[in-house]
């Protein structure tokens, strides 16, 4: 029998692949397994209870009856099961294509209450709508059934997720209303195509007026597949198709009216941002952005700047260009509470800079990312506009003051390099790592001399494969393909900015080039704004305005 030192010398011996893990490998995996286990299982709870839920919204109530015992007990699981049919299909659905929304359990929670929302309202005002009908002389119980504002749901679905999630649970919420209005045949397309309309018309919804415009295409989208399902019927030129049509046109009304009633409810609920309350949060008449122009002017207008960079290289990699412009006007808040240690903030001449020492300086640089977190969260911003402010710097290098405070100690320095990082996060998302590179890149277009689009384009390509080196990108999703479409919009909108201006021969106005040599304090290298050499891109080398990604 093989001893204990034996059997160590066999498994040491084995290939690397087949030896034990290490203990703290094995905890670790064991945790991760542990989490990702207990996650499962409460998605399908959730899921579980959602399917409880609806069945109870939408069982025959007449069957509690003392004779429908029998019946009662099939036709329950029976229901359960047709509901978890497309609530497990919805569920596959955005687990391939919308990980976002799977991987967050209060956005899976979010979607569940519009769904449990949407078929109550569908289910009570079904029966309030059809037992008014059936009591008008000459209308049947069907024309209110065409009233009921099923397009509820995927409208608010659209609004608080996107049109993915909002076509998805049109298909869901069409065969449930068609549950709901006791199996009425062809219910199902009439709903589904109010649905639709309701979905792709707040795409771009970013006015709380647009939702009743919304409404009016949801009107004429139901009074069409009224009239077509009519037709097909037989009905549409007698009375009741006459009523049906009504019935359909009100139904339009009633989802604008709910969904503008809702929809904050939800937003404020869910902390979710939708477009309409970016807008909102676009205002530059906002306290806090009022607040930045009076305090700290020149990081007003560069944060303005950055705005319509980051919306324009949204665009063009397909993420939302409002998310991208409103974080960017918010990025650099935290500039506020000591905006005189910012070079776009500083009178001429004066540099506060040159008093204290490199590790002092890269605190107080360093800084107005925690400043501007907490000023946000004192002011209720949305938890994603948090999180452009948290990542905008990433953890790269404030190179400047690292080399400065190398130079200072000498030879044998000991600096270490991570007390000149950035605390990070870096970006996690698209819209962080873009608001992240039109920082870098608006900083670094400021000192371009002569700014032929040729330059602009070296320029900017140099400064994004240097985030990008630096390993800023790695923790978003942006592919190289993006990274080409941000360049190519940068360049465009830089070269619109700088385009060529003519002198005004006369009023003694200096070029850009003379200004700089005039006394030169405006146009002062700041210490926390100097970056290493800069190789620019037709020869020779000079001092960029920013230091590694987005010192600024
Ligand atoms: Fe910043
Ligand atoms: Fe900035």
């Amino acid at each position: 029998m093989a001893s204990l030192k034996d059997e160590r010398a066999r498994v040491s011996s084995a290939p690397r692949k087949y030896q034990p893990k290490p203990l703290y490998i094995q905890k670790a995996r064991h945790g991760l397994e542990q989490k990702i286990t207990n996650i499962r299982l409460k998605k399908a709870v959730i899921g579980v209870c959602l399917a409880g839920a609806l069945t109870l919204l939408m069982m025959d109530y007449s069957l509690f009856g003392s004779k429908g015992a029998w019946e009662l007990t099939q036709s329950v699981p029976g229901l359960f099961f047709i509901v978890a049919l497309p609530l497990y299909i919805l569920y596959r659905d955005l687990k391939r294509y919308k990980k976002t929304v799977t991987d967050d359990l209060q956005k899976l929670v979010l979607l569940c209450v519009i769904i449990v929302g949407a078929v109550a309202v569908s289910r009570f005002s079904a029966e309030i709508l059809s037992t008014f009908t059936r009591n008008l002389p000459g209308v049947g119980e069907r024309a209110g059934y065409f009233a009921v504002p099923v397009a509820l749901g995927a409208m608010l679905a659209t609004l608080l997720f996107d049109i993915h999630t909002g076509i998805i649970v049109s298909f869901v919420m069409s065969i449930f209303a068609d549950i709901i209005m006791g199996g009425e045949p062809l219910f199902f397309v009439y709903t589904f195509v109010g649905s639709m309309v309701a979905s792709f018309s707040v795409v771009r919804c970013n006015q709380r007026s647009a939702l009743l415009k919304a409404g009016l295409f949801v009107s004429l989208a139901n009074m069409a597949a009224a009239a077509i399902l009519d037709l097909y019927r037989h009905m549409l030129f007698t009375r009741g198709g006459l009523h049906d049509i009504v019935a359909a046109s009100i139904g339009g009304a009633f989802v604008a009216v709910l969904v503008s009633g809702i929809l904050p409810l939800l937003e404020s609920t869910f902390k979710v941002v939708t477009d309409i309350s970016l807008l909102e949060y676009s205002d530059l008449n906002r306290p806090l952005l009022r607040n930045l122009m009076v305090n700290a002017p020149g990081t007003y207008h560069h944060s303005i700047i950055i705005g319509s960079l980051a919306e324009a290289a949204a665009e063009a990699v397909g993420v939302n260009p409002l998310m991208a412009r409103v974080s960017a006007y918010y990025h650099d808040i935290g500039k506020i509470r000591k905006p005189e240690y910012f070079i776009e903030n500083q009178a001429k001449g004066e540099n506060r800079h040159d008093r204290l020492t490199p590790s002092m300086s890269s605190l107080i640089i360093s800084s107005h990312v925690k400043e501007g977190v907490e000023l946000a969260r004192e002011s209720k911003l949305p938890p994603a506009i948090i999180d452009v402010i948290m990542q905008h710097h990433g953890n790269a290098l404030m190179t400047f003051f690292f080399e400065k405070a190398k130079e200072a100690e000498g030879a044998e320095s000991s600096v270490r390099e991570e007390d000149y990082r950035y605390p990070g996060p870096r970006p996690k998302t698209k819209v962080a790592a873009i608001v992240m590179l039109s920082d870098a890149v608006e900083a670094a277009s400021r000192v371009l001399d002569n700014p032929t689009p040729p330059r602009i384009a070296a320029m900017v390509d140099k400064i994004v494969n240097r985030i990008f080196e630096d390993g800023q990108l790695n923790d978003c999703d942006l592919t190289l393909r993006d990274l080409t479409e941000i360049n190519r919009s940068f360049n465009l909108l830089l070269s619109g900015i700088y385009h060529h201006r003519i002198d005004y021969p006369g009023l003694g106005i200096p070029s850009g080039g003379e200004k700089r040599k005039l006394g030169g304090t405006a146009y002062k290298q700041p210490e926390e704004d100097k970056a290493p050499a800069f190789h620019h891109p037709e020869g020779g080398r000079r001092r960029a305005m920013f230091v590694g990604p987005g010192k600024r």
